[in-house]
């Protein structure tokens, strides 16, 4: 493949995903493969990345956890929790075998295949007979539609082939470990945070906003809510309930074969 063109892969991609993709994978022009749900559904490799630091972060020094990716999707995410953690194994689930086929290839061409093993289910039905030292929920959103509404309701959002709503999910993801990170949209109703953060052992949650230059402002592109096992000092020291940080979306340079 000519470099820095990528793989369309015959589809058309909306010219402002298609200017995103080094930041959706850094490594994009070695043959990343996307469908078209997952050009607007991937974790940008940045965020990613920032988020399986703070997981770690989370859990502590080890020779190795074992991860849960409960969404996987084409690999955002389950890829940056092994690259992380070069001794970990990461569990990545997703109920469409296509994803699930994506992210094989792409974890491959990050040199971490051999430290995921991929489960195609439904996460909802998996649950039960799943372990992990920590979980990351990256749930569908509904589409673009879901920016129609003001606040982003976690009881009406739906995983397929389940009733399971944003709330009972974080109520699954408990079961796993308390360990849990959960990706949402920006404008996700922050009441709903607080009621998930109050079912937690740990009364305790770290809601980072990602930000992102919009124009002459900055604004809240996507957030990731942190659940721990054992609160860190900073958790430690605010109140119990939601704390929240900003966190600049680090910027990501054009790749120098399309400058
Ligand atoms: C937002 S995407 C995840 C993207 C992923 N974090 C990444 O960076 O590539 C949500 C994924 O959830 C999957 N999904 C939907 N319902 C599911 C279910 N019940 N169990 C497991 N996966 C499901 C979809 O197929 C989709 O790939």
């Amino acid at each position: 493949m000519e470099e820095g063109k990528g793989d369309r892969q015959g589809e058309a991609i909306p010219a402002k995903f298609w200017s995103r993709r080094f930041e959706l994978f850094s490594r994009f022009h070695e043959g990343v493969r996307l469908d078209a749900e997952s050009w607007y559904s991937v974790t940008p490799e940045p965020i990613a990345r920032r988020v399986a630091e703070r997981m770690s972060a989370g859990l502590g020094a080890s020779a190795g956890w074992l991860w849960l990716d409960a969404f996987c999707g084409a690999g955002g995410n389950a890829i940056q929790l092994a690259a992380n953690d070069p001794h970990g194994v990461v569990v990545g689930v997703d109920i469409d075998p296509h994803k699930v086929e994506l992210a094989r290839h792409n974890a491959r061409l990050y040199g971490v295949e051999g430290r995921i093993q991929f489960v195609i289910g439904d996460f909802t039905a998996l649950a039960p007979r799943l372990r992990a030292h920590a979980v990351h929920l990256s749930p569908p959103w509904g589409g673009c539609h879901h920016r129609r509404v003001k606040e982003f309701d976690l009881t009406r959002m739906r995983v397929l082939g389940s009733q399971c709503d944003g709330m009972s999910l974080f109520d699954l993801a408990l079961t796993i470990s308390p360990s849990i990170a959960y990706y949402l949209p920006a404008h996700t109703w922050r009441a709903q945070l607080e009621s998930l953060t109050w079912k937690h052992p740990s009364q305790r949650s770290e809601l980072q906003e990602f930000m992102r230059r919009d124009g002459r402002r900055d604004r809240v592109h996507v957030i990731a809510a942190f659940f721990d096992a054992k609160p860190s000092s900073w958790l430690l020291a605010h109140s119990l309930g939601v704390s929240t940080r900003k966190v600049r979306m680090p910027s990501v340079p054009n790749h120098p074969a399309v400058m």
